[in-house]
């Protein structure tokens, strides 16, 4: 048996890159899966590839989860169409892409990316759960009804330049999912938080070769987690398997931000073979950011 056979989940977010990886998984492992997007394009353009994947059992919806309405009327497609929902993986961000430094940050962006990021996260939890957790069965394996991951970020602890709204937004999310497992903990409903670090998506394939290195070298594993990476840990934190979990936030960064200083900036420590930032960190760098910003790094490779 599979572990999410008959279990209704909802991924926001899931049109591309890690959401859908996210889908992905749970078709696999035998649930039927609602995603959104923000648009009719990218619902279809996710849906197309999930059908190439050889999938069936998932439905796409338009949703902006920045909007009461918008969640209002998914939930209702979801009620009409599976009447149940066993799990939610709250992934839809807006990543802040493009953003100044904090002084210049326009008040409204600022707004939009906690209105999307934790405004969106707390409306999807709040009526899943108040329209299908809390009127469902206790399941027996678990003496629990209804089970959320949201995806953070590392940005919660050690932040960004040009990253405000997207790094505040994260931090906030640590006690946004510590305050729904308080209360929704004693009524059978389990709530944690996933923050990874570099996640490769359809983005990297835009970057330069010595800026995917340098972004390497900033783990202490040599690589990026992959989507797949992502949705396994998001399963295991959903599956039965995982019903002490409560109020949890686990951190899989590659070990980002263990030490103090990433490799390169240590003056003793040699590389490894391959790892990148000898000569092409010694040059004066700019390095085009995953969400757009942009990085210039110093003639010793450091950021200043
Ligand atoms: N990428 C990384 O390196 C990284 C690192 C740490 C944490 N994370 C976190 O991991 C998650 C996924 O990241 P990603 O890079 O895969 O994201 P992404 O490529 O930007 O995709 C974002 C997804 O969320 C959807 N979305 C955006 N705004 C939305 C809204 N207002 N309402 C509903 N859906 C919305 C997008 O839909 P459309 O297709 O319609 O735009 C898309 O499906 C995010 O929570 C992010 O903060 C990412």
């Amino acid at each position: 048996m599979k572990r999410f056979e008959n279990k209704v989940v909802l991924v926001t977010g899931g049109s591309r890159n890690t959401g859908l990886e996210i889908v992905d998984l749970f078709l696999r492992e035998g649930a039927r899966v609602f995603f959104c997007g923000t648009s009719e394009a990218s619902v279809a353009k996710g849906e197309t590839e999930l059908a190439r994947r050889g999938h069936t059992g998932f439905h796409g919806i338009v949703c902006d989860v920045g909007k009461t309405s918008d969640v209002t009327a998914m939930m209702d497609a979801i009620e009409c169409e599976a009447g149940r929902l066993d799990a939610v993986v709250t992934n839809a961000a807006n990543l802040g892409q493009g953003e100044p430094a904090a002084p210049e940050v326009d008040e409204a962006a600022f707004l939009d990316v906690l209105n999307v990021n934790l405004g969106g996260t707390l409306r999807v939890v709040q009526e899943a759960a108040r329209r299908f957790f809390l009127r469902q069965e206790l399941n027996p394996a678990t003496g629990q009804r209804g089970a959320v991951v949201c995806i953070g970020s590392n940005t919660a602890h050690h932040v960004q330049r040009r990253h405000v709204s997207y790094c505040t937004s994260k931090g906030g999310l640590e006690s946004l999912v510590k305050c729904l497992a308080l209360d929704l903990g004693s009524r059978g409903v389990r709530v944690n938080l996933l923050e990874p670090g570099y996640i490769w998506t359809e983005r990297w394939n835009d970057l330069p070769e010595a800026v995917r290195r340098k972004r390497r070298a900033n783990t202490l594993t040599g690589r990026e987690a992959t989507g797949g990476d992502v949705a396994a840990a998001a399963a295991f934190l959903l599956s039965d398997e995982a019903r002490a979990f409560q109020g949890s936030i686990l951190k899989m960064d590659s070990g980002a931000t263990v030490a103090l200083y990433p490799p390169y900036a240590e003056d003793n420590v040699p590389l490894p073979e391959g790892w990148c930032c000898g000569d092409d960190a010694s040059s004066s760098l700019s390095e085009a950011r995953d969400d757009g910003g942009v990085v210039v790094t110093s003639t010793t490779g450091r950021e200043r």
